[in-house]
């Protein structure tokens, strides 16, 4: 509409007084807020935006290439992808504890990205190089950075963000976002042309299947959950609730599936299987501090559960969390 028409221009004005002729980089991860600054300081500037993609293997299926699709590809812009998947992997071989492959993810993470930028600079010999750090920061993570004095001295989970790399890379901050809540961010995206797919998505965390692998993070694993889990999502987009005509995806803040390094034995055909359990987790949510489990309709879970088992060979039961939070996280690490 007209009101975000006149937003984005001011906004486009705003980037390209505070950035000149200036270079500017930027961590896109596939999540809302990144992809919307991305296209946002895209329009403003165009190539002097370099956008860098680490994929560190964790993502959700076809993810790194729908971003690719979408970023170099549609809104061609300038997008660097690093496939740091054997990198991540290999550090996180034997780690079990939730914590621990939190730090490790959110490390390399840091070190892959800082990384790029030198490469960056020194590709552009004789050019200065990046002189701006864009970020995706919303409104809500401005308040709650401000008051992180008042937090609970207990840390359940350490967040994975890039705190701290603006001044490790000596880099000055753009963020156009700081703003806006959430929901105006996603109206904007969509103003941008980003698909509304991309723009509705549920959160996903920074660590990715990191934390939705229990313990352990192996390839094998990773590869089986990201196909449940694409049957999960798949088939709540395709359940319309009746009563309101939308999608059960629509209808849940958060829905997602976790691996479980367990086996169970199963029958299938007149053989015995013995293979892995998976849990759906869905969420109903205003801010992601309390969370009821959502009601789910049953044909729904049948429908999934049933798919889940007959298309990913390798997992052979699938069960349902029906924890609120709390006490229960919505993430199981
Ligand atoms: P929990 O599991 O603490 O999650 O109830 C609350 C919300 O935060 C998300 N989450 C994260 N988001 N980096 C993020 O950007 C993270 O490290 C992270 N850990 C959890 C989680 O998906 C849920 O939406």
């Amino acid at each position: 509409d007209w009101i975000m028409g006149d937003y984005i221009e001011e906004a486009v004005a705003k980037i390209r007084e505070q950035v000149g002729d200036e270079e500017v980089i930027l961590g896109l991860s596939g999540g809302v807020d990144s992809s919307v600054a991305a296209a946002l300081i895209h329009r403003a500037i165009g190539d002097q935006l370099t956008c860098v993609f680490v994929d560190h293997g964790l993502l959700r299926l076809n993810e790194g290439d729908a971003v690719m699709e979408m970023f170099a590809g549609k809104l061609h812009a300038k997008v660097i992808r690093v496939d740091a998947a054997d990198l991540f992997l290999g550090k996180l071989a034997g780690v079990n504890e939730p914590e621990a492959k939190r730090k490790i993810i959110g490390g390399l993470f840091v070190d892959v990205f800082k990384a790029e930028a030198s490469k960056l600079k020194a590709a552009n010999a004789g050019s200065k190089g990046a002189t701006f750090l864009a970020q995706g920061t919303i409104y809500p993570d401005v308040i709650e950075s401000g008051g992180a004095k008042s937090k609970k001295a207990v840390v359940i989970k350490s967040h994975h963000n890039v705190g701290g790399l603006p001044e490790q890379l000596g880099l000055k901050l753009l963020e156009p976002l700081r703003d806006l809540f959430k929901d105006e961010v996603r109206e904007l995206g969509v103003a941008l042309g980003l698909p509304r797919g991309m723009v509705y998505r549920h959160p996903f965390p920074g660590p990715g299947l990191g934390v939705r692998i229990l313990g352990e993070v192996k390839k094998e694993y990773a590869d089986l959950l990201r196909r449940a889990d694409a049957i999960f999502i798949e088939e709540l987009n395709n359940w319309i609730d009746e009563a309101t005509g939308k999608s059960w995806y629509d209808l849940t803040s958060q829905a997602f599936t976790v691996f479980l390094p367990v086996k169970s034995v199963g029958v299938m055909g007149d053989g015995r299987t013995y293979d892995y359990v998976v849990a759906l987790r869905a969420v109903q949510t205003s801010d992601f501090m309390t969370a009821d489990w959502a009601e789910l309709p049953y044909g729904l879970l049948k429908k999934v559960s049933g798919r889940i088992i007959n298309e990913v060979r390798g997992i052979n039961r699938v069960t349902y969390d029906v924890s609120t939070k709390p006490p229960a996280t919505i993430e199981w690490e």
